[in-house]
């Protein structure tokens, strides 16, 4: 949706797809793993409020109120000017700069004039993004008081041990041997996200990924041996996400025809 610190908008390919019908992110920021299989029951847990009001929010939005927002030029400041709610400020503030971690207050040169039309690009995608993201539950919270106690598949991103400091709750707040404890005991799929070099759990490699303030190897740690079968072919991995893919137009167009009538 916006643009965040951390998110998995360029990666979330490689990570394995869900094998239950219920998502949960209890860190989740604007959960690009949720939003790509968007179709499921999908539970986002986050703690900064500005993130969960905007998550909220987005979901009572109708496609005008997205697209009407006013586009900001270089060197605006969002404090100049009136705004529907500060929601709506707020999701101007993650869009007139590259990736923040809070909303910024001034449109960036970059956001405005090298690249001139992507606050359009990014409101409309927003706005097509939104009947993808009404069903979903969003909780304001603590990823470990706030998690459900139930099977289902979990995308567990939190802020990484380097680089995490940047968010209003990050890594200094976070204990990561008691997160990686915490992870093992979940029920279902679970997946863990890290950069390499931790070893709160045993990662593997997963891809090279270049952050806007960081350029490191992705790492993963996932209980898959239930669900990844080692001898599967290059083929047979393509074949499935062709069907993946197939899959999830089919429920788009469904779900259109649904709205429709
Ligand atoms: C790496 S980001 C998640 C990125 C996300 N996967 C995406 O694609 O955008 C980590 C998120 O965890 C949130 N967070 C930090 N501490 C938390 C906690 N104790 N409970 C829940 N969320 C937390 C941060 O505010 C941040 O939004």
């Amino acid at each position: 949706m916006w643009g965040y610190y951390g998110s998995k908008s360029k990666i979330v390919k490689h990570y394995p797809a869900p094998q239950y019908g219920t998502i949960i992110e209890p860190f989740a920021g604007t959960a690009q793993y949720a939003l790509m299989y968007w179709d499921r029951d999908v539970i986002l847990i986050e703690k900064y409020d500005v993130i969960c009001n905007l998550w909220k929010w987005l979901q009572k939005c109708s496609k005008a109120d997205i697209l009407s927002i006013r586009q900001l030029k270089c060197g605006e400041n969002t404090d100049d000017f009136k705004w529907d709610c500060q929601e709506q400020k707020d999701l101007v503030g993650f869009i007139i700069t590259g990736a923040p971690s809070m909303p910024k207050k001034t449109a960036s040169r970059w956001k405005t004039v090298v690249r001139p039309n992507t606050q359009q690009f990014r409101l409309e995608s927003i706005a097509n993004n939104l009947e993808k993201i009404r069903h979903w539950k969003v909780i304001c919270g603590d990823y470990e008081k706030e998690s459900p106690s139930i099977e289902a598949t979990w995308f567990v991103d939190p802020p990484y041990v380097i680089g995490g400091k940047y968010y209003k709750y990050g890594c200094n707040a976070i204990d990561y041997q008691h997160l990686g404890d915490w992870c093992k005991q979940l029920t279902g799929q679970v997946i863990v996200c890290e950069a390499e070099g931790q070893n709160w759990l045993p990662f593997k490699p997963l891809v090279s990924s270049r952050g806007n303030k960081y350029q490191h190897k992705e790492v993963i740690w996932t209980n898959e041996n239930l669900f990844i079968r080692q001898d599967i072919t290059v083929q047979e991995v393509a074949e499935r996400r062709k069907i993946r893919l197939k899959m999830s137009m089919t429920n788009l167009m469904e779900f259109n025809k649904e709205i429709a009538s």
